[in-house]
């Protein structure tokens, strides 16, 4: 893809997509060669952040050997060099996603910020009224939980949830009692980091579109394994983390329909999102401008483009495809262990595969298999309400990516045979 920065958009070549195959894909990403406590990294913790390919580390190592600069600013080779790469990286982003415009792609530290920028900057636009409504549901993120709780606190709103079933999936009938001319706002998880279930987002999007109601999908988890097109779902904003999907940490994607962003106040005051400051008084600058206050992270915003060329050489469905095999093997393998029940066991699921095992506190599980050089995630997992729901303290999660294989489930399956003979 070459970027033009007159016409602000990328010429497509004819997508020739590289052919899926783990090992090729595994030789891609240095890190997995290493070894922990003498053993092969068996890495099974990609919902909390994924590995990066060389092709980013080079991004980042390059971008500091030959580009360093500040953007928007200078006249200089470098700043319009340093420019050129940082806005080439939002169109890719805006290419990953079908946004329709460049202006639609603010580059914030992640998803968190993301939810805060709408949290923050819709408050700030007076956009709700006391006794307004926003709706969330029992299984987001403590970041779609925690801002909108800092809103309720500030103006004088109600939070409702949408509960879960057993299985860990939105009950849809219950989020359509919850809908009333009082909501104001939606905001859902895209697929679930805690249990892998993927939401009905697009049913969302139209139910609440039918009121007139904004939403807000978290798609944190969702990036590095499904296709994502803003302009199907028609939300009206999205949000992802540069870290789960390949790039570096301290970078993410809000995206937002221009006719809300457009309205929407600066979240942060500061360089590069002014048109012209006076003590009188300071107008802005356009959008994305407007929400990237100060001198942003440029090297992310650059490496997360270079993530996005990464996940996109192969096609998506390749790799959703795999994924969904890793998954049921997982599943069928992890179940013949006497005593192990999976929590979240969504007919709709990603690569996520939440347990418990009778009799031992999950925080065992993950030290001791540790030892073996495998890492899972252990605990609530940022969703306390949700690990609540189930009346537990916790669970042991192991999370799949792209390279992970069939033979490192295989060694989760034997490590944890192994726990359950040291605790019988
Ligand atoms: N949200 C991240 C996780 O699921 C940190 O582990």
């Amino acid at each position: 893809m070459n970027f033009d920065p007159e016409v602000k958009t990328l010429t497509k070549q004819t997508k020739n997509f590289r052919k899926f195959n783990v090992d090729e894909v595994r030789e891609d990403f240095p890190i997995l060669k290493r070894l922990v406590n003498g053993k092969p990294l068996v890495y099974l913790d990609n919902a909390a952040t994924s590995q990066k390919p060389q092709s980013v580390i080079d991004a980042i190592t390059n971008y500091y050997t030959y580009e360093n600069a500040n953007i928007h600013r200078g006249l200089h080779f470098l700043s319009e060099l340093a420019t050129e790469a940082y806005e080439g990286a939002r169109l890719k982003v805006k290419e990953f996603l079908n946004a329709m415009s460049v202006s639609e792609i603010i580059f914030v530290r992640g998803a968190t910020e993301g939810i805060n920028l709408v949290a923050n900057s819709l408050c700030r636009a007076n956009y709700f009224d006391d006794g307004d409504e926003i709706i969330i549901s029992h299984m987001e993120h403590h970041s779609n939980i925690v801002p909108w709780q800092l809103l309720c606190e500030r103006k004088n709103l109600k939070l409702k949830i949408v509960p879960v079933n057993e299985k860990g999936e939105f009950i849809f009938e219950e989020f359509e009692k919850l809908i009333s001319d009082k909501t104001k706002l939606v905001s859902i998880v895209h697929i679930s980091n805690a249990l892998g279930t993927i939401n009905p987002v697009k049913e969302i999007v139209k139910k609440s579109h039918e009121y007139n109601i904004p939403v807000l999908l978290d798609g944190a988890q969702a990036v590095p394994h499904t296709k994502v097109d803003v302009q199907d779902l028609d939300c009206d904003f999205y949000v992802f983390s540069g870290h789960k999907v390949f790039g570096p940490t301290g970078i993410g994607v809000l995206y937002g329909k221009t006719e809300y962003l457009d309205k929407m106040p600066p979240f942060q005051g500061g360089g590069d999102m002014i048109r012209e400051v006076s003590f009188e008084g300071t107008t802005y600058d356009d959008l994305p401008q407007k929400f990237e206050a100060g001198t942003p992270n440029i090297v992310g915003g650059i490496a997360l483009g270079a993530a996005l060329d990464y996940l996109t050489s192969f096609d998506i469905q390749d790799i959703s495809d795999y994924e969904d095999e890793l998954l049921k093997y997982a599943t069928g393998t992890l179940l013949q262990i006497e005593g192990l029940k999976i929590i979240g066991t969504s007919e709709k699921k990603a690569s996520v595969v939440s347990f418990v095992i009778e009799g031992i506190h999950p925080y065992d599980i993950g030290t001791i298999i540790d030892t073996d050089g495998i890492a899972i995630r252990t605990g609530h997992h940022c969703t306390m309400p949700l690990i609540k729901r189930f009346n537990l303290p916790a669970t042991a999660r192991a999370s799949f990516s792209m390279y992970n294989k069939i033979d490192e489930i295989d060694q989760l399956y034997k490590a944890l045979l192994k726990v359950k003979k040291m605790f019988s």
